[in-house]
């Protein structure tokens, strides 16, 4: 399987496989230094993946900080996606240090999600900022209520930023179910960010999916992968290749799916997430994946 050519009208570059997601990079707790994140971008770069995911609440807003210092110092080399709609602090100077725990104190007094026009094209500036670019190459809304994708004012919003040249291409990160619903052309619809894995693939139906590009995310379930991890280890040994590589593997091969993002701050991880991109999987594999996921559901 090699890198697949995207793009809103069939054009663009191409974008690899595999993605980096960050949604714990730059998160206190994860653990991961500013050097740690530099060396897993050499090495997914080195790797041949050209795509990192991010949003401005990752870290509240310290992980576009993190990748905008890294791309800057590397000169830019990959496509990068970042979200906006969940409210999140980005202090001014020292004051940073507290953005993390800001975002807790706001999440649990006040609503944690805003789509107003005006917010979401103000969370687009700061994420250009942060991210030291004039152009994000993707711009999702993040959750959004179904308010939000109904109203016009917010579109309109975004396809002028399209037009102005500061994103590049557009999109919905949303749950399965409501991917499902954006089928009916939304007019931001032709990327979706949404979880693809064998179960929630039973909503998601991925043979079934006629809408935009997807951008897979949540390939291991969660916590799910520890829970079937006897079954997954059966099919994978009969395929030859890991656990992991296996749920790859079976996002990648979900119609729709363009990309699948895998966040992890290890090379060793890394490394063997890339090799999934060169297995296909017997469709004996995938309907025993799917065959698992029914039973136990
Ligand atoms: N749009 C949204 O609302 C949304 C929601 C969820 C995620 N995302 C995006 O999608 C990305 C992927 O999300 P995710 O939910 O899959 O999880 P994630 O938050 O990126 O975490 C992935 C987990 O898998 C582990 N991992 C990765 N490769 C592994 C391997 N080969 N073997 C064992 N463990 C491995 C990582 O640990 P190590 O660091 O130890 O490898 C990490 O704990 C996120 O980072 C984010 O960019 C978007």
């Amino acid at each position: 399987m090699g890198a697949g050519e995207f793009g809103q009208e069939g054009l663009g570059p191409t974008i690899f496989p595999v993605g980096l997601g960050t949604g714990r990079l730059a998160s206190l707790g994860a653990g991961y230094s500013k050097k740690d994140a530099l060396q897993c971008m050499e090495t997914a770069m080195a790797l041949g993946i050209n795509l990192v995911d991010t949003a401005d609440s990752y870290g509240s807003s310290d992980c576009e900080k993190l990748l905008g210092s890294i791309l800057k110092e590397m000169g830019q080399p990959m496509l990068v996606s970042s979200k906006a709609g969940y409210r999140f602090c980005d202090l001014p100077g020292p004051l940073g240090l507290f953005n993390q725990v800001g975002k807790k104190i706001l999440n649990k007094f006040g609503q944690r999600q805003c789509f107003t026009p005006r917010y979401i094209q103000e969370c687009l500036e700061g994420s250009l900022r942060r991210l030291r670019t004039g152009r994000l190459d993707f711009f999702f809304l993040h959750d959004p209520t179904e308010s939000a994708l109904m109203d016009d004012k917010l579109t309109e919003t975004l396809l002028r930023a399209r037009q102005a040249g500061d994103v590049r291409f557009l999109g919905i990160a949303c749950s399965p179910k409501s991917a499902e619903k954006l089928r009916a052309n939304h007019p931001l619809g032709t990327w979706v960010q949404t979880q693809v894995n064998p179960w929630s693939s039973v909503e998601m139906a991925g043979e079934k999916w006629s809408g935009g590009s997807i951008m897979a995310n949540h390939v291991f379930g969660g916590a799910k992968v520890s829970q079937y991890m006897e079954s997954l280890q059966g099919i994978a040994r009969e395929e030859g290749i890991t656990p992991r590589q296996l749920l790859i593997g079976f996002g990648l091969q979900q119609s729709g799916v363009r990309c699948v993002l895998v966040g992890t701050g290890r090379a060793e991880h890394l490394r063997e997430n890339v090799e999934a991109t060169k297995k296909k999987l017997s469709e004996r594999s995938l309907a025993a994946l799917r065959a698992m996921t029914h039973k136990n559901s």
